[in-house]
């Protein structure tokens, strides 16, 4: 694996392999876990050449104590991105990746960017169109990989690569789970075992809406599946609601293709998860 900590550096890498090998691109924040490796296989399938960066980047922090306790865990990440085969690392420092100081997007994204992760973390979106824009430029991939685990996300970037750079391909990766259910994320290292007992009841949560979805009435579904989740008394929910797939305005009928969506406290920890209702 070749690592890269300036843009300079990549730059000409990029230059050089891009006019004969298909480049796959990987963003993550680093703390690495089967979720992101699953990206990085599914690129390593479709892709000569796979790009992973690992940044955790400040402007999509709505607070500062989040970004103070993110998981850095560099030496884990090596061995992991080492052992799973993934061709070219890229960490850069903040000033590589913010020479002009920390302004983020200021255009205008509309409605998703209100909603949900965007109402309830004012300005995270504008952070992360920022920083996948300029790591788009960067890394100028052909494919570029993201996890269905940040639902709106995905929303969000596939709107930048419309925008902004048509000619990347968007591959969304489906949610990797520990075998309680517990969706990956970084933030789980940060949950004791208790905690992570219970964050469970999220996944059970949103499997409950996905069984009575289109059969039992949508707001006792959503009571129904709120209980479980408060069942106890570690978790307190900042949301958890059933909205339209495309655009996650409220659905209007169940023949809408829907997702539910959750984001809910364990201790500390903010965690977010959502299933598809098919
Ligand atoms: P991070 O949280 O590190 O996630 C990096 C990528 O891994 C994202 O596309 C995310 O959706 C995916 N991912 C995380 N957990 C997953 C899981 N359990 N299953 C499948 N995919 C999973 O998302 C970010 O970083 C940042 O916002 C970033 C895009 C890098 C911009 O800073």
């Amino acid at each position: 694996m070749i690592s890269f900590t300036t843009v300079n550096d990549l730059s000409a890498y990029i230059r050089e392999i891009k006019p004969t090998k298909t480049i796959g691109f990987v963003p993550t924040m680093g703390a690495l876990h089967q979720g992101h490796i699953s990206l990085i296989e599914q690129s390593k399938k479709i892709c000569d050449i796979t790009v992973c960066s690992i940044f955790v980047n400040p402007t999509q922090f709505n607070n500062a104590s989040d970004l103070e306790n993110y998981p850095r865990l560099i030496e884990n990440d090596l061995k992991l991105l080492l052992e799973n085969g993934c061709d070219v690392l890229f960490l850069p420092s903040v000033e590589q990746m913010y020479p002009n100081g920390l302004q983020k997007n200021e255009e205008d994204y509309g409605q998703v960017l209100k909603l949900f992760e965007g109402l309830h973390r004012p300005g995270h979106f504008d952070g992360v169109i920022t920083v996948v824009a300029r790591l788009f430029d960067i890394v100028k991939p052909h494919k570029s990989f993201f996890g269905q685990k940040d639902y709106q996300q995905c929303i969000v970037v596939a709107e930048l690569i419309k925008r902004k750079f048509p000619e990347i391909e968007l591959h969304i990766c489906p949610i990797q789970r520990e075998t309680s259910g517990l969706a990956m994320s970084s933030r789980n290292l940060r949950l004791n075992e208790t905690q992570k007992a219970d964050a469970l009841l999220i996944y059970k949560a949103l499997e409950h809406i996905k069984t009575g979805f289109g059969q039992k009435d949508l707001p006792r579904l959503i009571d129904e599946a709120k209980e479980i989740i408060t069942s106890s008394g570690l978790l307190t929910i900042e949301y958890l609601d059933v909205a339209n797939a495309i655009n996650l305005e409220p659905i209007e009928n169940s023949n809408t293709k829907a997702v539910a969506l959750a984001a809910v406290h364990c201790g500390p920890v903010r965690l977010i998860d959502n299933i598809l209702l098919d």
